[in-house]
């Protein structure tokens, strides 16, 4: 790819209070700035002190090593042995048995379930039991589909005791997609539900089951129906299908159960990750070196202390629910929270009430809560006593700045750092993120690289890009959480990630600023050319998200006569605003105002709402079929609100 232009500048700078940084487990830019070249230039001095935080039950020969260059096979803390369940309970027992590990709020506001560390070890050790008693073992596949519900964190763990790959498949995820992956992974054992609750609705999920029973997978020799609903109307095939309760409360089944030692390079999990081709790719974690990432990153960008509370609002079938909900908090020993429900049900101050109500220190979730929580107003969260946060996070996407403000001010009341992390799937944990102690934060900016990450921005033709020029952005060498393969497709995993067989290209683009604070600017496949010239819709959506009327924007790029390419906006106003002729020259000027005449979209299409994701994520391909006049938009079953594709293409403009 050629340059992208970026041409917005962030000016604005935020500092936390010299208390914060003195209390931080990293205290000044200096102290990062030491430790950080010390992680690059001796790896083995490092990396052992953060290691040995965690249990191993046989170090390491060696930190890192290249088992095959040419392949991309590599091994952090290279026969090591561990295991992750253990690191995130059994070693607390002593120290904070009696301490909340997980704190579970169902979507109904009475409907809480909490664990001490002893609790939830005990729980973890009666499902292992069960999944032994069941045949399967170390190295075997678990698809599990479950909704927020404690079931789903238990079974996890249980797997990760006995050295079994976990694959949780999103429960908002169609039944066909499941289907794939279990198929896929060749999971023995599926772990499910009867049904579950969300935005006051009972969901059934039967017909689901059904569907998978009614498909041959050879695999599958066992399914587990957690009876969340308790729906009369479920008859199990007594062959393959039980009842959780009936398994756990089972009277030979025991509360101890003994852990698989495993070998740091062995699998902790699989996760399926959409690419830029229709079919899901199995990204595959190591145990030693995620943990180790999730386990110290979790640790120094949170800046967690003991006694802490977390919430990460993520569901745990994405990535940030593997590393920030499970994972890295417990490994820690610190109390992390699941919420069954949604943001705004029974009404927009829920997760605020949620912060108040288990007096929430540490807090994070994704750019698009924020902006639909802004959009309600500020009454709901002012209504709510948010003093117990500390830190928040940010994850997802691009924070545009306006968001990053609300949350700055509304919700952290201007004492509380928001630490941008980005990252993905693939690299385990973060990438990009400020120290909260340490760095001068900057709305809209991922800051700087997590210890152990070489980042760099490359042109097109290869060479580096300059300071605030923007360009694909790759790291230089493997971090511990990084992925070891696509499942059974190491051919597409080199491909897709090492495509020069040099660096690993993350798929994003970026620019680093004058203070070396990374700035990202979309996926590379988002970038748009207007005239040879290269602009991240993050940029142009940010933009736009920044007049105080919009609340919502997305940039896609259709073909244009004379540009090459030109830019179709959908933007979505706050509810008040009135549509109208003026208002699309407003915004187009304001665009070319703030970012260059370059940017101004030459389209505006007003719509009521996105087609988005479960996770939140704005379908750009669906868009970009809109703007180029397609009638064929594609597969549009993992959106959440499907309808709104056919009133886009009604409104085209
Ligand atoms: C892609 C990865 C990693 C957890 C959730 C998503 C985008 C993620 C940020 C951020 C800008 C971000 C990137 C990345 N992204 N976090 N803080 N700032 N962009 O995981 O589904 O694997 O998606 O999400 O484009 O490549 P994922």
């Amino acid at each position: 790819m050629s340059n992208i232009d970026s041409i917005n500048k962030e000016e604005r700078r935020f500092k936390v209070s010299k208390d914060f940084s003195e209390n931080a487990y990293y205290k000044s830019e200096e102290q990062y700035n030491k430790l950080y070249k010390e992680s690059i230039d001796s790896p083995d001095t490092f990396w052992p002190v953060v290691a040995n935080k965690l249990s191993w039950n046989k170090s390491w020969t060696d930190v890192f090593v290249w088992d095959d260059y040419d392949q991309k096979k590599f091994t952090w803390f290279k026969n090591g042995k561990l295991n992750a369940c253990y690191n995130c309970l059994d070693r607390h027992l002593e120290t904070k048995g009696d301490q909340l590990a997980f704190i579970w709020q169902g979507e109904k506001e009475n409907e809480v379930k909490k664990y001490t560390y002893k609790e939830l070890h005990k729980e973890v050790c009666r499902f292992a039991n069960v999944l032994k008693k069941k045949g399967l073992k170390k190295g075997d596949r678990v698809s599990i589909y479950l909704p927020m519900i404690p079931e789903l964190l238990i079974s996890m763990l249980a797997c990760a005791r006995l050295g079994i790959i976990h694959t949780v498949v999103f429960a908002g995820f169609s039944v066909e997609s499941l289907i794939d992956r279990i198929k896929s992974s060749e999971s023995k054992m599926l772990i499910t539900c009867d049904g579950g609750y969300r935005n006051g609705k009972t969901l059934h999920f039967k017909k689901k089951i059904d569907e998978v029973l009614e498909t041959h997978i050879a695999s599958l020799i066992s399914i587990i129906v957690v009876n969340r609903v308790n729906d009369d109307s479920v008859i199990l095939n007594k062959d393959i299908e039980t009842y959780w309760s009936n398994e756990v409360f089972s009277d030979d089944i025991s509360d101890i159960c003994d852990f698989e030692i495993m070998d740091s390079s062995d699998p902790l999990f699989l996760l399926y990750t959409s690419g830029t081709t229709g079919k899901p790719k199995g990204i595959l974690h190591s145990t030693g070196g995620y943990l180790t990432h999730v386990f110290y990153s979790f640790r120094v960008i949170f800046d967690y202390k003991p006694q802490e509370v977390f919430w990460c609002t993520a569901d745990i079938g994405w990535i940030t629910g593997h590393s920030y909900l499970v994972y890295g908090p417990l490994s820690n020993g610190a109390t992390t929270i699941m919420f069954e429900g949604v943001p705004t049900y029974p009404e927009p101050d829920r997760f605020w009430k949620i912060v108040e109500k288990f007096k929430v220190n540490l807090f994070y979730t994704a750019p698009t809560v924020i902006r639909s929580l802004q959009k309600q107003g500020d009454d709901f969260p002012n209504r709510c006593d948010l003093s117990s946060l500390r830190v928040l996070g940010s994850v997802g996407e691009p924070i545009n700045p306006e968001a990053w403000l609300w949350y700055y001010e509304v919700i952290g009341k201007k004492r509380c750092p928001i630490v941008d992390t980005w990252w993905q799937t693939e690299s385990g944990g973060f990438l990009l993120c400020p120290f909260p102690g340490a760095h001068v934060l900057k709305p809209g900016s991922a800051s700087k690289p997590f210890f152990g990450v070489v980042p760099e921005i490359l042109k097109e033709d290869g060479s580096r890009a300059d300071v605030n020029e923007g360009g694909n952005l790759v790291i230089k060498k493997p971090w511990p959480g990084m992925m070891q393969t696509v499942f059974k497709d190491h051919e597409r995993y080199l491909k897709t990630y090492w495509p020069d067989n040099k660096v690993y290209f993350s798929g994003d683009g970026a620019k680093v600023d004058q203070d070396g604070d990374f700035f990202l600017l979309g996926r590379i496949d988002d970038v748009i050319n207007v005239s040879g010239h290269r602009l991240g819709t993050a940029e142009i959506e940010a933009t736009l998200a920044s007049d105080l009327r919009v609340s919502e924007a997305a940039v896609v790029p259709f073909s244009h006569e004379i540009k090459g390419q030109g830019i179709y906006a959908f933007v979505v106003m706050n509810d008040d605003q009135e549509i109208s002729p003026e208002l699309v020259n407003d915004l187009r000027g304001y665009v070319a105002k703030k970012v260059g005449p370059i940017a101004k979209p030459d389209k505006i299409q007003f719509s009521t709402s996105l087609p988005k994701t479960r996770s939140g994520k704005i379908m750009r391909r669906i868009l970009k079929a809109i703007a180029e006049g397609k009638e064929d938009v594609g597969n549009t079953t993992t959106l959440v609100n499907p309808e709104i594709v056919d009133v886009l293409k009604a409104e085209r403009v």
